[in-house]
């Protein structure tokens, strides 16, 4: 039985910080709940000599990532984010027969079944429960405690830059340049918030979730994507009216024998949990046929839920490591197919500027109908006086994307319809 479990670092930021620090306060707790003591032996930074709020003896950091991992290393925690060079320091350590632990999202969206097979190859495991919800428990409860079931749907809101800003859109009012602006300022959101806006990072978890939920590997080029930035806060007043709050949900849904795997602006069911979810709070919703719906809520970022998730990850790898024992590494079993995005069948939003006389609902009507689109409501909101416009929303019943999307080129081109403002997915 080994006494004390080796562990190295790969990076000092937010999380690199808290599971230092967590390493060093908690050190007694964890030596008596793995039977072992866990001792920090390097860390990988970029900038030697950056002032940190986490006070480290400074012999333990070094810029040079081959020097990190030599030696006596039993867990590499890989804690530097973006693709590269994480990747290739993740399946450095996994050939060299040492257990991983990341919270890097886009190395396991994109390259995860390597990885797990790797680790299974080599005896040992990688471990990622921070990077899908920060604090939130949820790869595990997916590899284990609903692994019972089979699962129909996973709804999950896993941005909470974007799900600040939506939700400050919705009671404040606000467009979206000032929710990102104030995003921003509150360190919220990055300087280039590019990823987070556009749907990229809420992507790669929903690829990692409906990897685990399915049981095949889901890519990040596999989800369909739309970020937030086209939206107005009209839109949310509008939904308001229309009993719907609007989050940017990521859906992976069962369909018969194939998945339907997307990530969009979406109105939900104001009664629905998920749409009471607000502020940087995440939340994930899974249906199994076993265990029905189950809603894991929590702290989706931040310093200390993040070493939560991380450092569970460690003490399990280093149970692992202390007892001995061949380790289970997730295995991707089923081949599922993707349901192209035109194939959806869901209700639709559709907000129109068009010109205010009378009978211009007519042709818009007539539109729908060659597309065989069903109006469920039209109301008209905002007349703009001085332009001669009107504001028409419209809901549809449940219809096909495909004939949705023939529908909007055809009443764009409608010479009284001004312009399309927005086509949002209503998810019942
Ligand atoms: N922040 C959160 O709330 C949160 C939540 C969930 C998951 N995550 C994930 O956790 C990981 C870390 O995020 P973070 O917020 O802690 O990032 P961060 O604050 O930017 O810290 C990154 C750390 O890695 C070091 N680093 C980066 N590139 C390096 C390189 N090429 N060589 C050597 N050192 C390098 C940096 O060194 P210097 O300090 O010297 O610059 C820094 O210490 C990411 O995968 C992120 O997606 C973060």
């Amino acid at each position: 039985m080994a006494a004390q479990v080796n562990i190295v670092l790969l990076g000092l930021g937010v999380v690199g910080g808290g599971v230092a620090g967590a390493l060093r306060e908690r050190a007694d707790t964890y030596s008596q709940r793995v039977g072992a003591s866990l001792a920090l032996r390097r860390v990988l930074v970029r900038h030697l000599d950056k002032e940190r709020a986490v006070k480290l003896d400074p012999s333990l950091l070094t810029d040079d990532a081959e020097e990190a991992v030599s030696g006596d290393v039993d867990i590499v925690v890989e804690l530097l984010g973006g693709e590269h060079p994480a990747y290739g320091l993740i399946r450095d350590a996994l050939s060299r027969g040492r257990y991983v632990v990341t919270a890097n999202k886009e190395v396991m969206a994109k390259h995860g079944p390597e990885l797990l097979s790797l680790a299974a190859e080599k005896g040992v495991d990688i471990l990622y429960e921070a990077s899908v919800g920060g604090g939130i428990p949820i790869i595990s409860p997916l590899k284990r405690d609903l692994s019972a079931n089979e699962i129909s749907s996973v709804r999950a809101i896993i941005n909470g830059t974007t799900n600040y800003i939506l939700t400050r859109m919705s009671r404040d009012g606000l467009d979206f340049a000032t929710a990102l602006a104030q995003a921003q300022q509150l360190g919220y959101a990055e300087a280039d918030p590019t990823n987070d806006i556009d749907g990229h990072d809420a992507a790669y978890k929903l690829a990692i979730l409906a990897s685990l939920a399915f049981h095949t590997h889901i890519g990040p080029d596999d989800i369909r994507r739309e970020g937030i930035s086209g939206l107005a806060a009209r839109d949310f007043r509008y939904a308001r009216e229309l009993g719907y709050a609007i989050k940017l949900l990521a859906v992976a849904r069962r369909e018969g024998s194939s998945l339907q795997v997307r990530v969009h602006p979406t109105l939900v069911p104001e009664e629905q949990l998920l749409a009471k979810v607000d502020g940087v709070l995440n939340a994930v919703q899974i249906e199994g046929d076993l265990s029905g719906r189950v809603l894991f809520q929590g702290a989706g970022a931040g310093s200390l839920p993040t070493t939560s998730a991380v450092m569970a990850d460690v003490l399990d790898a280093a149970r692992a490591i202390v007892q001995g024992g061949r380790p289970f590494p997730w295995r991707y079993t089923d081949e599922v197919a993707i349901k192209p995005l035109a194939e959806l069948v869901t209700r639709y939003y559709i907000r129109l500027e068009v010109v205010d006389r009378p009978g211009v609902l007519a042709g818009i009507a007539r539109a729908f109908g060659d597309h065989e689109v069903s109006i469920a409501s039209v109301i008209q909101k905002e007349t703009d006086e001085a332009a001669q416009t009107a504001e028409l929303v419209i809901m549809t019943h449940p219809a096909r994307e495909e004939a949705v999307q023939a529908t909007a080129v055809q009443v764009r081109d409608l010479p009284e319809v001004v312009s399309i403002g927005n086509l949002l997915r209503v998810d019942d």
